[in-house]
């Protein structure tokens, strides 16, 4: 039989879904029902010292939808609002309620050192688990130095790690951003400076749209907005690019994310590394009770490929990640069409035609392909509306 429970820095989840920090873990009380519901555990929305002001914009989110569904979320968002004392009343109450599930503290501060520590020293009386830095928020505040501003620096970076390790009794995670040019250059600064894990990743900085009547861009605040933090299962190419990165050149533990929004994406997450996985966006689209439906994916999964629990997964993709350069060449695949499926619509053949290669061609009611003509690119199968194209 296989377990959902994994164990990371001696931290036991019972499965490895947790909530990121974010607005499903604002509230205690909402924290509590997430728990009840079946998640492994959450990071609290980012923590900050009690006297660092954060005035809130509305409107705050901005969305992409293709066929009703949301693909893409925009937030400008800031952080907790909660004080640090009901932080650490809640904690304690959640972990008497729930003493299974695992609670991480994700902290933020100025970049002075004493702002740091006494945060982490408060925290550290806490019954939460491990701590998160928040260095990697878009929109909150990299104006005045934090969030993003920090993760995009590594030297910064490296010297508040330093800071927390200094103090911290519980293990530190550093989640890093996605909006820089090598997160592993990062993941290796913060991993010298003493870092026990990395979380990885935080939005990707975006601008949703403009509105062309008023040319307004989205999300609107009174006729102005900024650029915003993008999540959902559209950045989950990016998130799973930084993770395999952060893996090529770390051994440290991952909290991996970046839209997870159903079992298989975190299976592949770990596939490149990660140990547990956060979700964040597909809660807010589609409520805590998506947990249900991840937990037995995944246990599924594991039992029919015969692994124990989510640790055998780790890593399992990462020896077959290389350079272009250093890929097998002497391969080729072919389209192969199942006439049942096909419906002549021609659009493989007029894209095929457009894209270079002219391969492919209707004739006598079937979709030819030209062996000579075709490089077996794989353009036609993507664009296919009716899955009639396989590639072999
Ligand atoms: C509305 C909103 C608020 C967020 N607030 C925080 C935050 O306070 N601290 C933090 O570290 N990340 C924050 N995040 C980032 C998420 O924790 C997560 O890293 C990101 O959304 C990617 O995961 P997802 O695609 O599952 O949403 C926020 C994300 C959203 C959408």
């Amino acid at each position: 039989m296989a377990t959902l429970k994994t164990s990371v820095l001696e931290i036991d989840f019972e499965n490895p879904f947790i909530l990121s920090s974010a607005p499903p873990t604002a509230k205690i009380e909402s924290i509590d029902k997430a728990f009840t519901l079946g998640w492994g555990g959450a990071v609290l929305k980012t923590i900050t010292p009690d006297n660092l002001e954060m005035i809130e914009a509305s409107q705050r989110y901005a969305t992409w939808k293709s066929g009703g569904r949301v693909c893409g979320f925009e937030n400008i968002e800031l952080l907790s609002h909660l004080t640090n004392k009901q932080w650490l009343d809640g904690i304690k109450y959640l972990k008497q309620k729930h003493p299974t599930k695992v609670q991480i503290a994700s902290i933020m501060a100025p970049v002075v050192k004493e702002e740091w520590q006494n945060l982490v020293k408060t925290f550290n009386d806490s019954e939460a688990d491990a701590f998160e830095l928040n260095f990697s928020c878009p929109h909150g505040m990299p104006e005045k130095g934090i969030g993003m501003a920090i993760g995009t620096n590594a030297e910064i970076s490296s010297m508040i790690t330093g800071w927390v390790k200094e103090v911290a009794e519980k293990p530190v995670f550093v989640k890093l951003s996605p909006n820089v040019t090598d997160i592993a250059y990062i993941a290796k600064a913060v991993e010298a400076a003493g870092a026990d894990g990395i979380a990885a990743i935080n939005t990707v900085q975006s601008l949703m749209g403009v509105d062309l009547d008023t040319f307004e861009p989205l999300p609107k605040v009174n006729g102005k907005s900024t650029f915003g933090g993008y999540s959902g299962m559209s950045v989950k190419p990016i998130g799973l690019r930084c993770v395999a990165q952060i893996r090529q050149k770390s051994d440290l533990p991952i909290l991996g994310m970046g839209g997870v929004s159903g079992w298989r994406d975190a299976a592949e997450y770990m596939s490149v590394g990660a140990d547990v996985v956060q979700v964040c966006t597909e809660v807010m689209i589609n409520g805590y009770a998506v947990i249900g439906g991840m937990k037995q994916g995944l246990l599924d999964y594991l039992e029919h490929k015969g692994f124990n629990s989510p640790a055998d997964i780790k890593n399992k993709a990462i020896p077959n990640l290389s350079s272009h350069e250093k890929l097998n060449k002497s391969t080729q695949v072919y389209p192969h069409i199942d006439d049942v499926l096909c419906v002549r619509c021609g659009k493989c053949v007029t894209i095929c035609d457009e894209s270079e290669h002219s391969a492919l061609s209707l004739v006598d009611g079937r979709i030819q392909v030209n062996r000579d003509a075709c490089v077996g690119c794989s353009l036609c199968s993507h664009v296919c509306p009716k899955a009639a194209i396989t590639m072999k």
